[in-house]
């Protein structure tokens, strides 16, 4: 696994510190609020874990399932959702937990789904990684970990065809592995 990795791109230290800092930031803007965590399967599950403990202020959780990629490194353009909202979140304070945001076709997807057809008092998005370069859809994040340019990262909850999410850290994919 770890020989088709071209280069670690955030090591876990700094992964652990920045999704502290998101945390933080999450607690202090949903103090009296009704907050629910919406993570999105699957490349989500990995962050969702460390910030959800990092969050300090009561939060239910949900998840919710797409998929587009199949075993490709861009978005076929047409989302697919596999695993909807278990939970009732009209009136509540709905915070989209998201791995990556790249074309934008997956959160605008299920923003406007979750908006539309839900009800919620709000709606948040909070993205570890922003490829903002690769936009095609508008979608503005209202937490972002880290901006990267454009490049095909793995590791931490981030797939190629399935692999590499139990990567501890965030690498760069070597290309000759998808090319
Ligand atoms: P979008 O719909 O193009 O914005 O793509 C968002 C989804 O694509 C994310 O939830 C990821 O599952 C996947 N994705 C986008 N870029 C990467 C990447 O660099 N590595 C792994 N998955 C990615
Ligand atoms: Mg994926």
């Amino acid at each position: 696994m770890e020989q088709d990795i071209q280069s670690v791109l955030y090591s876990e230290a700094q992964l652990r510190e920045r999704v502290q800092e998101l945390g933080r930031q999450i607690t202090e803007d949903y103090r009296d609020r009704d907050l629910i965590l919406v993570c999105v399967l699957k490349g989500s599950c990995v962050f969702m874990a460390d910030l959800m403990r990092a969050i300090r202020v009561n939060a239910a959780i949900d998840f919710m399932c797409v998929s587009s990629y199949g075993a490709g490194t861009s978005t076929r353009g047409a989302v697919q959702l596999i695993k909807d909202l278990g939970t009732d979140v009209a009136g509540k304070d709905v915070l989209l937990v998201e791995d990556i945001l790249d074309s934008g076709v997956t959160l605008s997807f299920l923003r406007d789904h979750i908006i539309r057809s839900r009800g919620p008092a709000s709606f948040g998005i909070c993205t570890l990684f922003d490829k903002p370069e690769r936009r095609r859809v508008d979608v503005q994040p209202d937490y972002v970990g880290f901006v990267i340019p454009d490049a095909f990262i793995v590791g931490y909850g981030l797939d190629y065809a399935e692999r590499y999410r139990n990567l501890p850290y965030v690498g760069i994919l070597k290309p000759e592995v998808y090319s």
